[in-house]
């Protein structure tokens, strides 16, 4: 039995909906989103992973779970999806806590492992926030009337989960059945045989009397739990499977090679490629001698609005930044630079802002200025981007990575 605790459903209410309506929109927005599931795109689980594989205590981990990468991004967002709705409802409520913390520590460990100082960083508060969730319970506080039904038997009133009465106290079956037992418990052992049936067995007696449990019988705590918990996955998979929505055919097709992509870590560069290593090259504003594989194409920066995203081939020679995200940008004077997309503050990748003629992280807000080698415009980053050599062949129409 789960003892009330002092603290009042309400006050934890505020933490409840806010944290599970966030990771109910992060787990939906995650399945909308076109780039998420596209290995090509800088912002893509895939890209992500890599990015966080430069920094994060788990690095190993995560490379060794790249080529898993969208089937990853998936259970993350129907995980996401799962946790938000128990957190609302009240389903599976502690155990949705839990993933909550689990996920937001995973975060912590990997997205938000370099923010500094710590408290910058949103995924450890949120690991808090959870934990704190997880130990109060949802205080029997807005539970749909189809939940009660299911904790049948769980805590009424108080902050707590399972094991206690149900909201509004027991039906007049359920008292003439626990003051018979609690009659029958005085000088008498009880001893279970099973699902829905006890012995009642007299101390010292010869009579033995064996009554079956009626269908209302309560479950046990731990079926109860499994049962929410199932249900809570069956309805959060059923909600990411309307959410995903026809382009999901797509989510786990190979990369592309060239035509302005770049492939993924470990794959070979494509035939455009090899074709722009033999074209005559022309140096790029960074300096760059040689040719080498083709990031993007200047149709590619045309359609971006003058930027393109990329990803600089896993074999590329040192000090290229090998499998992180990069971008061309083209300047108002028609010369193409390229950078490290990976945002100096925390690693997130930065995007281009037409409008402001900037990289922007998406994150915390970091602005840098292409055209004086990404000099921070914008805090809470303090280094620029890291400069990336490029070889632009007019002639060929492409930007191929320099030395
Ligand atoms: Fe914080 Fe980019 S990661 S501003």
């Amino acid at each position: 039995m789960t003892r009330p605790s002092n603290v009042p459903a309400i006050a934890i209410l505020p933490i409840r909906l806010f944290f599970g309506a966030t990771f109910l929109y992060a787990g939906v927005d995650k399945l909308l989103d076109p780039s998420f599931f596209d290995p090509s795109a800088p912002t893509s689980i895939q890209a992500q992973l890599l990015a966080f594989a430069r920094f994060s205590p788990l690095a190993d981990l995560i490379r060794a779970s790249l080529p898993l990468a969208g089937w990853i991004g998936l259970a993350i967002a129907i995980a996401e999806i799962g946790i938000g709705i128990g957190a609302l409802t009240g389903l599976a409520f502690r155990i949705a806590a839990v993933g909550g913390a689990t996920l937001s520590l995973l975060f912590f460990l990997t997205a938000s492992w370099t923010t500094h100082p710590y408290y910058v960083g949103a995924d450890l508060p949120y690991a808090v926030g959870w934990l704190a969730l997880a130990i109060a319970g949802h205080g029997d506080l807005w539970i749909p009337a189809a939940v009660r039904q299911l904790e049948w038997g769980g805590a009424s009133g108080a902050i707590g989960g399972f094991g206690a009465d149900p909201p509004g106290g027991l039906s007049g079956r359920q008292r003439r059945r626990r003051l018979a037992a609690k009659q029958a418990s005085r000088g008498r052992a009880a001893v279970p045989l099973g699902q829905g049936t006890t012995a009642v067995i007299a101390q010292g007696a010869t009579a033995r009397r064996t009554t079956a449990a009626s269908d209302d019988e309560p479950p046990s705590p731990e079926r109860r739990a499994l049962l929410q918990t199932g249900l809570l996955a069956l309805i959060a998979a059923v909600l990411a499977t309307l959410a995903l929505p026809l382009r999901a055919i797509g989510i786990f097709t190979e990369p592309r090679t060239g035509g302005g992509t770049a492939p993924l870590p470990g794959s070979s560069p494509g035939p455009t490629a090899s074709a722009a290593a033999n074209a005559s090259v022309a140096p790029g504003p960074t300096g760059s001698t040689a040719g080498g594989s083709v990031v993007a194409r200047l149709a590619d920066v045309a359609q971006g609005g003058g930027a393109a995203a990329f990803t600089v081939p896993f074999d590329a020679p040192a000090p290229l930044p090998a499998g992180d995200p990069g971008i061309v940008v083209q300047l108002a004077d028609g010369s193409f630079v390229a950078y490290d997309a990976v945002c100096t503050h925390a690693g997130c990748t930065v995007e281009w802002d037409q409008p402001d003629v900037a990289l922007v992280c998406p994150c915390h807000g970091a602005a840098f200025d292409p055209a004086r080698g990404a000099a921070v415009l914008q805090g809470p980053a303090r280094r620029p981007l890291a400069s990336i050599p490029i070889v632009v062949d007019q002639a060929a129409g492409t930007i191929s990575l320099g030395t």
